[in-house]
């Protein structure tokens, strides 16, 4: 029987160039104008997971954009696991900060990673990482090794907030029907330090709009007299955070899940490197939450930031006034027990009660979820331990993460069945970010450990 190394030797190259394809589809899903690179990234995962062994493959319309859906199901009594992942991805905006195009996927040497990376919008985030389990697929199916049923659910709409899969995953139950529910969509602490995510944030993201006077105005003639709503905009921003860095929004921190010393004292045995940090972020220092180390403060405590922020003139040279309107978008992530409905309804009053009568605000709401914690103690979590053991030859460590994947904690909820989240991107894969790129080591090492989670799932089901 071949193994998956040697299977994965032996396919390396078409693994790549492969990947390297889909990576050329500018599936944009924040941008209505690239709706059709959309179908055609659907169409492309279609393809694949039907040359990869799946028996039925379908694409299934949605309000929104279109989800792919696969199965192969070898025996009914057998145990099913549900694939989740996502074929959109960020826009690629800053396009001058990148150094090849995005959407023109080319291998690199990097210091971490000397086997090559490829750079490539959603190369890591998360088509790089989706596609691992369509190899891990091919080979188990093409050497006969596949141990219980799989299904795949690839979206289309994860970087807007899926909305459309919310909506699939309540139509569709029974199709849906797992025993657990995998995804690679996060990270690895290092390539020779494996972690599994056992918890993600939540998220409520909002847009604010301030306005002053009904026209824009010279700052001359009206300047000191008038309410400038771009400082207006800048004060009410600055007064969400007090001298600790603690978010003033009353009630903000009610639910807030608070972890006890015991499991504080296991978090920070995690290894962490504040020099290296400041350094590979060209920082001096770190900023935060009082009282709270920063692994903590991007795990386990919720945050508020400005996403961006705009109004006025920001074209060439200077001109002289003071705009009517000015904007910002400001996400909050949650942690466990946050109810992100409720924590965008306090932001919307606070945010009008703070705002001075000179001006008016508006907050619209974008998207939110929940954050999501999983344990370590079920089938599925064990199951990755193992697969973990095999492949790098170290138990993985259990760990936090501070981003957010909000189907998850409906998945929950919906299909009640826990996620389990084998990720293998790196922190420094520069994922939203210019040059985003994802390791070939990383990509070939998520392939070799998959199947082992099949293996080991089936057998510590029975
Ligand atoms: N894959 C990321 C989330 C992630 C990355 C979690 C790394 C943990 C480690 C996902 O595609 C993402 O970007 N999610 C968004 C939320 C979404 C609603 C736009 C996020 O976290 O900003
Ligand atoms: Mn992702
Ligand atoms: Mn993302």
């Amino acid at each position: 029987m071949k193994s998956a190394k040697n299977y994965i030797e032996e396919n390396k190259q078409r693994f790549l160039d492969e990947l390297i394809e889909l990576l050329k589809i500018p599936s944009i899903s924040a941008d209505p104008a690239y709706k059709k690179e959309i179908i055609r990234t659907a169409e492309a995962v279609k393809t694949q997971l039907e040359k990869a062994g799946c028996d039925v493959v379908q694409i299934c319309e949605t309000p929104g954009n279109p989800i792919v859906y696969g199965e192969k199901i070898i025996d009914k009594n057998l145990p099913t696991v549900l694939v989740y992942g996502h074929y959109d991805v960020q826009p690629p905006d800053p396009m001058d900060l990148w150094d090849s195009p995005p959407f023109e996927p080319i291998i690199k040497k990097t210091e971490t990673h000397p086997e090559g990376a490829i750079f490539a919008r959603g190369s890591s985030d998360d088509k790089g990482q989706m596609y691992m389990h369509v190899k891990a697929l091919e080979y188990m199916v093409k050497t006969n090794q596949l141990p219980c049923n799989v299904k795949f659910m690839i979206e289309g709409e994860e970087e807007v907030g899926s909305v459309s899969l919310g909506w699939f995953v309540e139509r569709n139950k029974e199709k849906l029907k797992n025993d657990v529910i995998l995804i690679s969509d996060t990270g690895l602490i290092a390539k020779d330090v494996p972690s599994i995510t056992t918890g993600l944030r939540g998220l409520s993201y909002v847009e604010v709009e301030v306005t002053g006077p009904n026209r824009d105005l010279h700052s001359g003639l009206y300047g000191g007299a008038v309410a400038n709503p771009i400082n207006i905009l800048c004060d009410m921003i600055a007064q969400l955070h007090d001298e600790n860095n603690r978010i003033t929004i009353p009630g903000f921190y009610d639910d807030v899940e608070e972890l006890s010393q015991e499991e504080r004292k296991k978090m920070a045995q995690a290894p962490f490197d504040l020099d290296a940090y400041k350094k590979a972020l060209g920082i001096e220092d770190i900023h935060g939450e009082k009282g709270y180390s920063t692994n903590e403060r991007n795990s386990i405590r919720p945050t508020l930031d400005v996403n961006g922020i705009w109004g006025g003139y920001t074209g060439e040279g200077a001109k002289t006034v003071i705009a009517s309107k000015a904007f910002a978008k400001i996400s909050m992530r949650l942690v466990p027990d946050q109810d992100w409905e409720k924590i965008t309804e306090l932001f919307q009053n606070h945010f009008e009660k703070i705002a001075p009568k000179s001006v008016r605000v508006k907050v619209s709401p974008h998207h939110g979820g929940e954050a999501y914690v999983t344990p370590i103690d079920s089938i599925g979590y064990r199951a990755a331990e193992k697969a973990y053991e095999v492949s790098f030859g170290k138990t993985p460590i259990p760990q936090r993460s501070g981003g957010s994947i909000p189907i998850v904690a409906l998945f929950e909820r919906e299909l009640e069945s826990k996620s389990i989240l084998m990720g293998f991107g790196l922190d420094s894969d520069a994922i939203h970010s210019p040059n985003e790129h994802f390791g070939i080591w990383n990509f070939l090492k998520g392939i070799e450990t998959i199947p082992q989670f099949y293996h080991y799932f089936t057998k510590l089901s029975k």
